[in-house]
């Protein structure tokens, strides 16, 4: 069946020591208080990743990047390439987060190559997708949905897809203390399972894990991660805090 996961993001926060300090606690947190067989991830920014990778002695927590460049390597200056995070030791990369989509228009095409990219380089890509506040009032949300899978992800074989872990994130949920309801994220969470089927087949939709992301905290990750089709989260302010993070991951304790 398919995994269960929650993944940190820590933004452009935290400098080296703060860091490592986080991941740490983290850690350790994981090995004395985890008792389920989910997987953590903490995506850090790039000057972590290696330390952080370092750090890993419990096969349940694995380290992240933010973001990879679109090309191999080459006259790039200041980019990441995806070779370059993973020599580091990360296993995934978070791709399509909608900071990227609209600070730096990052394209559905480009995000494409990302994905390829990624996967050429044994990079597990962390794929975000979802509406925002205008485009879920106009009622738009699904095809808006179905459009960034269609271009992002659903060219990929079914064998690479399963490599892939989604994460459906309302761009007016980001940041804001606005959470998605535990019934309008499994709509759509639904949505997207019956999507991969139509794209794939349902074996393929089954073992999709899709990860919820927007304001999700200690108090409402237990009802949010007991829907049917969350299979985790994607966590940005409450991962910068390790017992807030750990209480999110506990949801999955059994
Ligand atoms: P948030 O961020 O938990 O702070 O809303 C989630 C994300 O951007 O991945």
């Amino acid at each position: 069946m398919r995994k269960n996961i929650v993944a940190g993001n820590w933004k452009m926060n935290l400098d080296y020591e703060q860091g490592l300090s986080l991941f740490s606690e983290i850690v350790n947190m994981v090995k004395d208080e985890v008792v389920g067989d989910q997987e953590v991830v903490v995506c850090s920014p790039a000057i972590h990743l290696h330390s952080l990778h370092q750090l890993t002695n419990s096969n349940k927590v694995s380290v992240g990047a933010q973001n990879i460049y679109q090309a191999e390597s080459g006259a790039y200056t200041g980019e990441v390439s995806a070779a370059q995070v993973r020599s580091t030791g990360a296993e995934y990369v978070i791709l399509g987060h909608s900071e990227r989509r609209a600070y730096f228009a990052e394209t559905d095409e480009v995000l494409a190559e990302k994905v390829n990219l990624a996967l050429k380089n044994s990079l597990k890509p962390i794929f975000c997708i979802g509406e925002t506040k205008d485009q879920r009032e106009q009622g738009e949300f699904f095809n808006v949905i179905q459009e960034q899978l269609e271009k992002g992800v659903f060219h990929l074989s079914a064998s690479e897809f399963a490599k892939i872990v989604l994460a459906y994130e309302p761009v007016w949920a980001i940041g804001t203390g606005l959470t998605a309801s535990p019934e309008q994220a499994q709509e759509v969470h639904a949505f997207i399972r019956k999507s991969i089927a139509k794209a794939y087949n349902s074996d393929v939709a089954e073992a999709t894990t899709i990860l919820y992301g927007g304001s999700c905290n200690p108090t409402n990750a237990k009802e949010l991660f007991s829907q049917t089709d969350i299979d985790g989260g994607l966590i940005g302010g409450a991962s910068l805090k390790s017992r807030d993070f750990l209480d999110i991951v506990k949801v999955f304790n059994t």
